[in-house]
Order: structure tokens, then sequence, then C-alpha cells
């Protein structure tokens, strides 16, 4: 699920919260997972990876992770990432291009506090996407900081909140006979121009 905070009350908002509503109330599995895409600039290549989005605070898009993984480093040599989503449930699939930034020590401190023992003992634990020996080792891992772990530990540094803002969206719905509606909307200073596209 995601979690709507003072949503912002712009055009694309309204329709994707709408859209949320409807894949929701069609039982969607997953609904909270969205693909995002990044660049590494060192090999030239475009990487996606799904995470799980928790929150979208007026106009910020909020997902967790490691901030010594591979994206986190790819987000810092260049913010801009694309993301996507597709509900199987109601049929529809939605773009958007983005900047990303980290969200403040506060924010995910709060959230950090609110999440499982289990979560924070495999996020302190794991150094994420670094290659180990086993999946022995893994666990081994994790349990060793689960054990170790007072009821008030602190959020690692090394763990936090990234927020994108999207700048693009582009809502795909699908429809019998291929007739399928394609409805952008893409910020121009402070305006979203909003238009169709062709299937
Ligand atoms: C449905 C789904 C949700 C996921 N959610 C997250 C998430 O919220 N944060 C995260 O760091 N990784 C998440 N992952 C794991 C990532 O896809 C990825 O394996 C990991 O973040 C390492 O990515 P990187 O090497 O590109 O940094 C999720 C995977 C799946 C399949």
């Amino acid at each position: 699920m995601i979690k709507f905070l003072n949503l912002n009350s712009e055009k694309p908002y309204i329709h994707f919260q709408s859209l949320y509503q409807e894949a929701l109330d069609k039982g969607q599995k997953g609904i909270e997972a969205i693909s995002v895409s990044s660049y590494n600039d060192v090999k030239s290549e475009v990487e996606a990876r799904y995470v799980n989005l928790k929150y979208i605070a007026n106009n910020e898009w909020i997902f967790f992770s490691n901030y010594h993984s591979p994206k986190a480093s790819q987000f810092e040599s260049h913010s801009q990432v694309s993301i996507l989503i597709y509900w199987a449930s109601i049929n529809t699939q939605i773009r958007m291009k983005a900047k990303i930034c980290k969200t403040s020590a506060e924010f995910s401190d709060e959230h950090f506090q609110g999440r499982t023992k289990e979560k924070n003992a495999l996020a302190i634990s794991s150094n994420q996407s670094h290659t180990i020996e086993s999946f022995d080792e893994v666990a081994k891992n994790f349990n060793e900081t689960l054990e170790s772990m007072t009821s008030q530990i602190a959020r690692p540094n090394f763990w936090g909140g990234y927020s994108f803002t999207p700048y693009y969206f582009e809502f795909w719905q699908g429809h019998e006979n291929r007739l399928n509606k394609r409805h952008v909307f893409e910020q121009q200073d402070s305006e979203w121009a909003e238009r169709f596209l062709q299937p």
C-alpha cells in the first residue's frame, strides 16, 4: 500500500490516485512495486530494478534503500530517472520521468522507527548488491544483527529514503481492439501541458 500524505491537487496526481483506488478495488497485488531505471555513467548502461513506493507526500514519491548500493551511486552521478508501473487488474501502465534526491534524515528516521525489527536487521546487516560467499552467510549476518539489536536502535546512515518528483507522466490504458488511451501530462514552467498520443 502507498500512503498519501497531503497529496498534490494537480491533475496528474488526482488521476493517479483515482487509478490507484480502482486497481486496489480490483485486488491488484504488489500495487506499491515500481520499476526505477537509472543511468550508470561508469559503464554507460541503463539499469532497472523494482522498489516499493511507500509514500506520495505532496509531489514527492518516496521509497527506501541502501545509500551505498549501485542505484545510490547512479542517482548521485545522474539524478534523472524513469519510473514504470503496470497494474494488470486495470490493464494500466504509468510511465514517469523524474529527478531524484535523498529525503531528509528526519523523514528516514521516522520511517525506520516504524518498521519491524526484522526489516531493520536486514537493512543493517546487508551490504546491498555486494557479492557474498553464500546465502548461509547472508542468513548468519542477519541473525547475528537481529540478536544484537536493542528495541530503540538508530537508523544507520547508509540506509534511508529517496524522493523523486515527476515532471512527465504518461497514463496508458489498454482497451479492446487495441484502442488504447495514452494520456500525457508534461510540466512546463508551473503548468501541466496535457495531450494524447496515438497508440
Ligand atoms: C517487488 C520488489 C520490491 C523491492 N523493493 C525494494 C525497496 O523498496 N528497496 C530496495 O532497496 N530494494 C528493493 N527491492 C530489491 C531491488 O529490486 C534490488 O534488487 C536492490 O535494491 C539492489 O538494487 P541495485 O543493485 O540496483 O542498487 C525490491 C525488489 C522487488 C522485486
